[in-house]
C-alpha cells in the first residue's frame, strides 16, 4: 500500500485510529486493555491502513474519567503496563509504518496528583495552590462557593476543601483545574512533551484545548451568572475560547519544533467554526478537531454546512482540517444515523433520551445505520485533510444503550443526577469484540491468562461484529473499511493535493464533488440523501457504499466514480 508517512507533513492527510487503551485489547486477562494489547494487535491495525494512532490517557490514574484525570503524566498506569511497553508499542507501531499520537490533558490534573495532594497540605494561599485555580468561598467561613459556575458534567464548578478555599472544576470533582497564569505549570507541560516526544510520539492530541486560558480576575467572581455566556455582553467568557489561551499553544510550537520532523499536535476545541482555524494555525498547534460532522444529521443541508465550514477554517489556518464521525464522547455514528433524523439542535437530546431509556423510546433502524455509516465513510474519505476514526466504527459497532445503571464508569451518568440525568458516554467505550465465539464470554477481548470479566459488559449481538466474522466476509463493514482506506491511500493522499470542487447539475438532495488523483485523473464522490435514484457521472465507479445498477446511485449511499 503507498504510504503517505515518510514526508514530515504526513498528519495533513492522515487517517488516525483512536485507541481508547481500555477497552481495545487486554493482553494479561484482567479486564482492561493495555499497552501491550495495542502491541498485540498492531498487524490488525496495519492490514486496516492507517497512518497513525492515537492513544487516548493511558498514565497513571484513578479512572474517574477515563484516564482523563491524570495522576502523572510521565508515566503509563501499572494496570495498563509500563513505559518499557510503552517503547515496545511505538517500536511496533514505527515497524508497520504506523506513527504515534498521545493525549495531552493540560486543562485539569487528578486530584491523586502529587501537586494537588501538596495543595491540600499547604493551605491558602501558598505557592502549591497557586497551581491551581482556589479562591475563598462566600459568606463568613466561606461557607459558599465563589460563585454559581456549573461543571459540565453537572453539578456545581467549584468544591470546598474545609478551610475556606474552594477549588473550580470544569469536570469531575477529581479533575481539578490548573492555573495556567502559573509559570510552574507552563515549564511543566512542555517537560511532558518532550518527555514523549523523546520516547518516540509522533504527536499529540490536546484535551480540552480551548478551556486553559481563564480570567477570574477581572470582575468579582460574583458578578458573573451561572453560565458566563449569559453575562456580560461584549466581554469574553472568562473560561472557555479565549484569546490568551493562543500565547500557550504558539510556546509549544516552538517545542514541537525543536524535533525532526517537527511533533504534530491536534487540539480537541468545541468551539465554534469561526474560532477553529486560530488554533490550527501552523505556528500553534497545525490541526484542530472539526466536529461539525459529528455534529450533524444525516441530512444533506447539514453536512455539506459542515463540510463548508471545515474547508474554510483549513483555508484560514493555512493547514488542513479534520474530519470526526464519531469519538469516545459521542453516541456511535452508526446509531445516531438509524434513529429518527431531526434538526440538530433536538437530536442531540432526542440519542439522549433513548439512552436514557435504554434504547427503548425510538426504534433504531441498525440496517438503515449501517447504510448510512458507509455511505459517510466514503464521503468523509474522500474529504482534504485528517480524517479520524474512532476504534469499532471500522465494525460498524452501534451505540450500546441498555448498560445497567450500576455498571457504568462514566462520572457524566453520576453527576448528572444533580439535574436531569443522562447516562454518559459508557456506551460507545465497551471492549471490542475479537472473536465471535470464545468461551470466556468476552468475545476474546482478554487474552489467555486470568479471564477477569470485560470492565463494562459486552452485549450479545457484538458477536456479529467480531473482528474474525467480519475478517471472513467479504461485504462486513471491516472488509469495506479496508478497502476504502487502501483506495484513499493509492489514489487520493498520494496526490497530496487538497483541491476540492463541487460538482454541478444535482439537486439539494445530493452532495458530490470532484478531487484529483494521483494517476492525474479525477474522482468524483457522489452521495444520496434523497429518495429517487441519482445518475452517476460517467466513468469507472471504483468503490460504492452500496450496489450501484446501470450507473444510478441508491438512496443514502456513496459512490467513487473515477474518470
Ligand atoms: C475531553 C475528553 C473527554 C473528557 C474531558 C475532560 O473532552 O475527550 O473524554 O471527559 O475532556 O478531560
Amino acid at each position: 500500500m503507498t504510504k503517505n508517512n515518510a514526508a514530515a507533513d504526513w498528519w495533513k492527510q492522515a487517517v488516525v485510529y483512536q485507541v481508547y487503551p481500555r477497552s481495545f485489547y487486554d493482553a494479561n486477562g484482567d479486564g482492561l486493555g493495555d499497552i501491550r494489547g495495542v502491541t498485540e494487535r498492531m498487524d490488525y491495525l496495519a492490514a486496516l491502513g492507517v497512518d497513525a494512532i492515537w492513544l487516548s490517557p493511558f498514565y497513571p490514574s484513578p479512572l474517574v474519567d477515563g484516564g482523563y484525570d491524570v495522576a502523572d503524566y510521565r508515566n503509563v498506569d501499572p494496570r495498563l503496563g509500563t513505559l518499557e511497553d510503552f517503547d515496545a508499542m511505538v517500536a511496533a507501531a514505527h515497524g508497520a509504518g504506523i506513527k504515534v499520537v498521545v493525549d495531552i490533558v493540560p486543562n485539569h490534573t487528578s486530584t491523586e496528583h502529587e501537586w494537588f495532594r501538596a495543595a491540600l497540605a499547604a493551605g491558602p494561599g501558598s505557592p502549591e495552590r497557586d497551581r491551581y485555580i482556589f479562591r475563598r468561598g462566600r459568606g463568613e467561613a466561606g461557607e459558599l462557593p465563589p460563585n454559581g459556575w456549573k461543571s459540565t458534567f453537572g453539578g456545581p464548578g467549584w468544591e470546598p476543601v474545609g478551610d475556606g478555599d474552594w477549588y473550580l472544576h470544569l469536570f469531575a470533582v477529581e479533575q481539578a483545574d490548573l492555573n495556567w497564569k502559573n509559570p510552574e505549570v507552563r515549564e511543566d507541560f512542555k517537560r511532558t512533551l518532550r518527555f514523549w516526544s523523546d520516547r518516540g510520539a509522533d504527536g499529540f492530541r490536546i484535551d480540552v484545548a480551548h478551556a486553559l486560558a481563564k480570567d477570574l480576575d477581572s470582575r468579582p467572581l460574583d458578578e458573573w451568572p451561572d453560565d458566563p455566556d449569559q453575562g456580560h455582553p461584549g466581554e469574553e467568557n472568562p473560561l472557555w475560547d479565549r484569546p490568551e489561551v493562543h500565547e500557550i499553544y504558539r510556546e509549544w510550537r516552538e517545542v514541537f519544533n525543536e524535533y525532526e520532523p517537527p511533533r504534530f499536535a491536534v487540539g480537541e476545541a468545541w468551539v465554534v467554526p469561526e474560532h477553529q482555524w486560530r488554533y490550527a494555525s501552523v505556528d500553534e498547534l497545525g490541526q484542530v478537531f472539526n466536529f461539525e460532522l459529528a455534529k450533524a444529521n444525516w441530512m444533506a443541508d447539514e453536512l455539506r454546512l459542515a463540510i463548508e465550514d471545515g474547508l474554510a477554517s483549513a483555508e484560514r489556518s493555512g493547514s488542513t482540517t479534520t474530519w470526526v464521525l464519531s469519538n469516545h464522547d459521542v453516541p456511535r455514528h452508526a446509531t445516531r444515523y438509524g434513529l429518527p433524523q431531526v434538526k440538530s439542535e433536538t437530536h442531540h437530546q432526542l440519542v439522549t433520551d433513548w439512552l436514557l431509556r435504554d434504547g427503548r423510546t425510538y426504534r433504531e433502524d441498525r440496517a438503515l445505520g449501517t447504510r448510512r455509516a458507509r455511505a459517510a465513510l466514503l464521503m468523509e474519505l474522500a474529504l482534504p485533510g485528517s480524517v479520524y476514526l474512532y476504534q469499532g466504527e471500522e465494525l460498524g459497532l452501534f451505540e450500546v444503550a441498555d448498560i445497567p445503571w450500576g455498571a457504568l464508569e462514566d462520572p457524566e451518568a453520576a453527576m448528572s443526577a444533580h439535574g436531569d440525568a443522562i447516562k454518559g458516554r459508557d456506551g460507545c467505550r465497551v471492549p471490542l469484540p475479537w472473536e465471535a465465539l470464545d468461551e470466556t464470554g468476552a468475545f476474546g477481548f482478554s487474552g489467555p491468562a486470568d479471564h477477569a470479566p470485560a470492565h463494562l459488559p459486552q452485549p450479545a449481538w457484538f458477536a456479529g461484529h467480531a473482528v474474525d466474522v467480519e475478517e471472513a466476509d467479504d461485504d462486513s463493514m471491516l472488509s469495506f473499511y479496508r478497502r476504502a482506506l487502501a483506495l484513499r491511500a493509492e489514489m487520493l493522499t498520494a496526490a497530496r493535493s487538497t483541491e476540492l470542487s463541487w460538482a454541478d447539475g444535482y439537486d439539494d438532495q445530493v452532495i458530490a464533488f470532484e478531487r484529483p488523483c494521483a494517476d492525474g485523473r479525477t474522482l468524483a464522490c457522489v452521495t444520496n440523501f434523497g429518495q429517487e435514484g441519482v445518475p452517476l457521472p460517467a466513468g469507472e465507479v471504483v468503490l460504492a457504499s452500496a450496489p450501484t445498477e446501470d450507473g444510478t446511485l441508491a438512496t443514502d449511499a456513496t459512490a467513487w466514480v473515477v474518470r
